[in-house]
């Protein structure tokens, strides 16, 4: 991993696609939580609907064209007019259009867009911790006024999904999403957590002690799992507010168990 961090740097300049080439495995639906996350947000929405030319970048797509196919997709539902490209680092992965998707070579520093919409899932995950912040800086301050990067990580077949929401001022909130069938406690979604914050699950972190309140509100709420584990994840999630933790409302019956939470409340730099 320490010579992915001294790759970035070696291969940061003009007229380069900035990043490493990492390994491409993807498949059908995996990014499907973060889809349907994406889909209903409100800002998202509004985004998308106001802008003239929307447009949205799939950086690291993969060895396929399956995941970012799926993502126009749903973006489609929001505005049809979206454009939607998917960037590659590694030439041999650059694919001809396909579904009214262009794939073009490119990396962090966008290819020279400025789009409305970033994603990046399951790219950082095998880069050093230490190039996060960099990789940040990169994509958001190329981002269009008032657009997002979503900067993500999932299991291979996207039962346990978390991303990082970040604007032009950096990281806003954390998101955890898996399958209610697929895990017990909670906090077995941190094999999953993204880059900057998988190696700070540890006593004393923020995102330790988050995880920590998440298992044991679920196990207050064990009388619930009669009802399923939906039900009970919803009480167990409001005892996390009641807790104090700034978690963002579910706006809608979901078949994903979420919970998404400001930035400060888990940013291991505060
Ligand atoms: C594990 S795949 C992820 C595929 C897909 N996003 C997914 O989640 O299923 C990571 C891909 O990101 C590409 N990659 C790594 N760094 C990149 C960068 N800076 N810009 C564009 N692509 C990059 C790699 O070449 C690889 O194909």
């Amino acid at each position: 991993m320490a010579d992915h961090a001294h790759n970035l740097r070696a291969q940061t300049g003009p007229g380069r696609p900035f990043g490493v080439i990492t390994r491409g495995t993807t498949g059908h639906n995996r990014l499907r939580r973060c889809d349907r996350w994406l889909r209903y947000n409100p800002q998202v929405q509004s985004l998308l609907r106001s802008a003239e030319r929307p447009l949205a970048l799939d950086v690291g797509y993969g060895a396929s064209h399956t995941t970012t196919v799926e993502w126009a997709r749903w973006l489609r539902q929001i505005t049809p007019t979206v454009e939607v490209v998917g960037l590659e680092i590694n030439p041999e992965r650059v694919l001809p259009p396909r579904d009214g998707v262009r794939f073009e070579l490119g990396g962090f520093e966008l290819a020279g867009y400025s789009p409305h919409l970033v994603r990046a899932f399951n790219v950082l995950r095998q880069y050093d911790v230490a190039d996060v912040p960099t990789v940040w800086e990169t994509v958001c301050s190329r981002l269009a006024p008032g657009g997002f990067f979503i900067e993500g990580t999932c299991d291979e077949l996207g039962r346990r999904t978390t991303w990082v929401l970040l604007d032009a001022t950096g990281p806003r909130s954390l998101h955890l999403s898996w399958d209610p069938a697929d895990i017990a406690p909670p906090s077995d979604v941190a094999e999953r957590l993204p880059k900057v914050l998988i190696h700070r699950n540890v006593p004393g972190e923020k995102i330790h002690a988050l995880l920590n309140d998440a298992d044991a509100a679920w196990s207050n709420a064990a009388g619930w799992a009669p009802h399923g584990p939906r039900v009970r994840w919803a009480h167990a999630h409001e005892e996390m507010r009641v807790r104090g933790w700034p978690i963002h409302p579910v706006r809608r019956r979901l078949r994903d168990c979420t919970l998404a939470v400001d930035w400060a409340a888990v940013d291991p730099e505060l």
